[in-house]
């Protein structure tokens, strides 16, 4: 991908917040309906529940715009339930997801879209549950980044790849803009036109990108660190210059690096400092906030 689409005018350097905080609690404090973008990567199932953060679901219908209403018109909470018995680990990542997806939701703009950055394992059952928290006809997309990095085991095809499952707040409204989104060389250059092989393609739903190199400009050395490359291509598409990005599990911040970089102002939010550390290194433009203790 490169750095800048063909065309796209530069734009001036957005604001960055960062809160250093358990995001469910930070969350609550925006207003309704404030974020064009929001961009969630949380940490994935590793079958350890996150005792302090898992927080019980709220009754059916609380959260504005929340549908719960799911796969064949079943309950939200009869899903869940069905999905318990198949997975009780899941059921502890979703209890702690659950409420921060229904604050993001909240968040989110009538023309706002939201990202939720999963891997195999969680992928299938969050797109079930999500469906009936948001309803199905709210889901756009189900990206698949597939990169090839590392050790591969000769049992199983070798997974790599990760799952971003991508929904609207309205689909009669929502904000997408594929002339400004980052192009991909054309497989076989050679069976369309020099100008078209030049500009290169729209990407599909299948995006072939490395995963941040291990050395070079964008490494800041947190472990879960997402390339730019796929974040860029996110932010072009579903947000404008002046919008304002949320992203709840932070990081290293790259959702924030690539927002203001693309004139967007972004809000980052993670409760390990060390995450903060890394993130006011990379952003010594961003305005630091941290909770009050307690
Ligand atoms: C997979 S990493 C995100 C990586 C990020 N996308 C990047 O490119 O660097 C998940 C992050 O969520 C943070 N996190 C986990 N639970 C949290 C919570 N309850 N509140 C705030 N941050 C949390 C972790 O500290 C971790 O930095």
């Amino acid at each position: 991908m490169s750095s800048a689409a063909a065309g796209e005018p530069e734009a001036a350097r957005g604001a960055v917040e960062i809160h250093q905080g358990d995001n469910l609690a930070v969350a609550r404090s925006f207003d309704d309906g404030s974020f064009t973008l929001v961009y969630l990567d949380p940490p994935f199932n590793t079958g350890r529940a996150r005792e302090r953060a898992v927080e019980t679901a709220r009754p059916v219908g609380e959260e504005p715009g929340i549908v719960r209403r799911g796969f064949h018109g079943r309950e939200y909470e009869r899903l869940r339930g069905d999905l318990r018995t198949y997975d009780d680990r899941f059921d502890d990542y979703w209890g702690f997801l659950e409420p921060r997806l229904a604050e993001a939701w909240r968040l989110l703009a009538d023309d706002g879209t939201l990202y939720v950055h999963l891997d195999y394992r969680e992928a299938h059952y969050a797109k079930v549950l999500m469906d009936a928290l948001f309803g199905r006809e709210r889901f756009l997309n189900e990206l698949i980044w597939a990169y090839d990095f590392g050790g591969k085991t000769r049992r199983r095809w070798p997974t790599k790849h990760d799952t971003i499952l991508v929904y609207v707040k309205d689909p009669d409204r929502y904000w997408f803009d594929s002339e400004t989104v980052d192009r991909e060389p054309y497989m076989a250059p050679g069976l369309v036109t020099p100008e078209k092989a030049e500009r290169g393609k729209l990407p599909t739903d299948v995006w072939w990108h490395t995963i941040v190199p291990t050395t070079g400009r964008e490494k800041t050395g947190y472990p879960t660190q997402k390339p730019e490359g796929v974040l860029r291509r996110i932010v072009q598409a579903s947000s404008r210059p002046g919008d304002r990005v949320l992203d709840l599990f932070a990081g290293s911040g790259t959702t924030g690096a690539v927002a203001s970089a693309l004139g967007r102002d972004a809000v980052l939010v993670d409760d390990n400092p060390e995450a903060v550390e890394v993130m006011r290194a990379r952003m010594p433009h961003a305005r630091v906030v941290t909770a009050p203790a307690g």
